[in-house]
């Protein structure tokens, strides 16, 4: 897969991390930033890849901030993104399955490296699973034109 991540200076360390872990995987990682752990603004980053997603440049994306929230929340500014913020597998599982999240959010700060790659395989290994779920997600997409 071709996969988005952007993260904040607090995820700096996690994000390196991570794209190495899902190059290891053998995605393909566009990093959108940021590149140290100089105070960057996780407005930015989240855009950046919420761009990405909505315009299919990148199958996915994977989002770190602090906690995931601000970075998940200018995410979801962006039309046509589905951003969920976890803090553990099942979740990463079950909004790929129900919500078909298109983008995963976790915080830096909140899980730890190894957490953090279980979230990842929780979320790149679940599907979509349709049906009732699509119609919600219709719905949900829907708010989007009101
Ligand atoms: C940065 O200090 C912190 O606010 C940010 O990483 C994130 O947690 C915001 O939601």
């Amino acid at each position: 897969m071709k996969i988005g991540i952007g993260n904040d200076h607090a995820a700096y360390e996690m994000k390196l991390e991570i794209k190495k872990y899902l190059e290891e995987l053998g995605h393909e990682v566009v990093d959108f930033g940021c590149h140290s752990t100089d105070r960057a603004n996780y407005p930015e980053f989240g855009e950046k890849v919420g761009r990405a997603v909505a315009a299919k440049e990148v199958d996915c994306g994977v989002l770190i901030c602090g906690t995931g929230i601000g970075i998940s929340m200018a995410a979801n500014k962006v039309k046509g993104v589905r951003a969920a913020v976890v803090s553990e597998p099942v979740s990463a599982r079950l909004t790929k399955e129900h919500n078909d999240a298109n983008i995963i959010a976790f915080g830096a700060r909140i899980v730890g490296v190894e957490l953090a790659k279980a979230i990842v395989d929780a979320y790149l290994n679940a599907e979509f699973q349709g049906g009732r779920h699509a119609e919600r997600v219709e719905m949900l997409m829907d708010i989007e034109n009101r």
